[in-house]
């Protein structure tokens, strides 16, 4: 199966990676959201991002202009008719997600994959709301995706061996390279990374130690290349939240129990990075 064209639904934080990732790939990308101007200004910050590269060499000239032509922004739906594959990133949220799907499952050609990027949520109940749920699959990009090189490829209960040979390969064809998990809450990664920085949370509302310093810690005591609370705003809290939530929801151990901070935080709109305030200031 030849996959050129890839639709990709939600412009935020990982739709802009991702989005870039594919592009600097040599794939299209038909990058769509519900107001067009999300996907302007993920397409204008992808190109800021690699103008500032090119002059300071980091990449050869003319990567930019490559890069960009390949993303066509969108708010029309209609427009991911023809894609070949769709990689699916809009919010973490259930309700959103299944109007989604039944809306995709509807509108493209049968045998096109639908992967979701979901970081906590199930993907057998995403893959039921679609008549294709073989074809519905967990393809789990890190932040930022047009850097970071793990894709964790996670069938659901439903997914056809063939739909998981196409999103492995596909993974590798743009430089990433694909883990199999099964269905899991937090899969690999998130299940050893998100109760990390929820401890993180909790041992600043315990007031432990600063923020600071328990980044500090963590970068100099244990080797992270970044502290579990900058991360957790690279993340977005509300993210981080949503899968101890579901860590915790899915398994009913205390041990997932979300830190009272992080749940403050999300209700206080800090979210991190994309909100300018999280446990730092941006
Ligand atoms: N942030 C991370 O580090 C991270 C990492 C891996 C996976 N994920 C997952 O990726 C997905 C997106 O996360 P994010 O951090 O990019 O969120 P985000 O809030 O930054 O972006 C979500 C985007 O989806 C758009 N959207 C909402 N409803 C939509 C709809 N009906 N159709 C099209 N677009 C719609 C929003 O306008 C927004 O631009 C989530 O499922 C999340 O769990 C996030």
């Amino acid at each position: 199966m030849t996959i050129k064209k890839i639709g990709l639904l939600g412009a935020g934080t990982m739709g802009q990676g991702i989005a870039w990732a594919f592009a600097a790939a040599g794939k299209e990308v038909i990058l769509y959201d519900i107001k067009q101007e999300f996907c302007d200004r993920a397409l204008n910050a992808i190109g800021k991002s690699l103008e500032k590269s090119e002059q300071k060499g980091r990449v050869p000239a003319g990567t930019k202009a490559a890069v960009v032509s390949k993303i066509i922004p969108t708010g029309k739906f209609e427009d991911l008719a023809d894609a070949d594959f769709i990689v699916e990133c809009v919010f973490e949220n259930m309700d959103v997600k299944k109007d989604v799907y039944t809306r995709l499952d509807a509108l493209l050609k049968p045998e096109v994959i639908i992967s979701t990027n979901t970081s906590s949520l199930p993907i057998t109940e995403i893959a039921a709301f679609t008549k294709r749920a073989d074809k519905v699959v967990g393809m789990h990009f890190f932040n930022p995706a047009n850097v970071m090189k793990l894709v964790e490829v996670i069938p659901c209960l439903q997914t056809s061996e063939a739909t998981l040979d196409v999103v492995t390969a596909l993974s590798a064809e743009i430089g990433k390279t694909p883990v199999r998990v099964k269905e899991g809450p937090g899969f690999v990664v998130n299940r050893i990374l998100v109760p990390a920085i929820n401890e993180g949370s909790q041992i600043l509302y315990e007031n432990l130690a600063t923020a600071a310093d328990i980044d500090t810690a963590m970068k100099l005591g244990a080797g992270w290349p970044m502290g579990p609370l900058e991360l957790c705003d690279l993340v977005g809290a509300d993210i981080a939240l949503a899968v101890m939530n579901t860590l915790y929801g899915e398994t009913g151990d205390p041990k997932y129990r979300p830190s009272t901070l992080l749940k403050q935080q999300v209700r206080a709109g800090w979210l991190g990075r994309k909100t300018g305030k999280g446990f730092f200031q941006y």
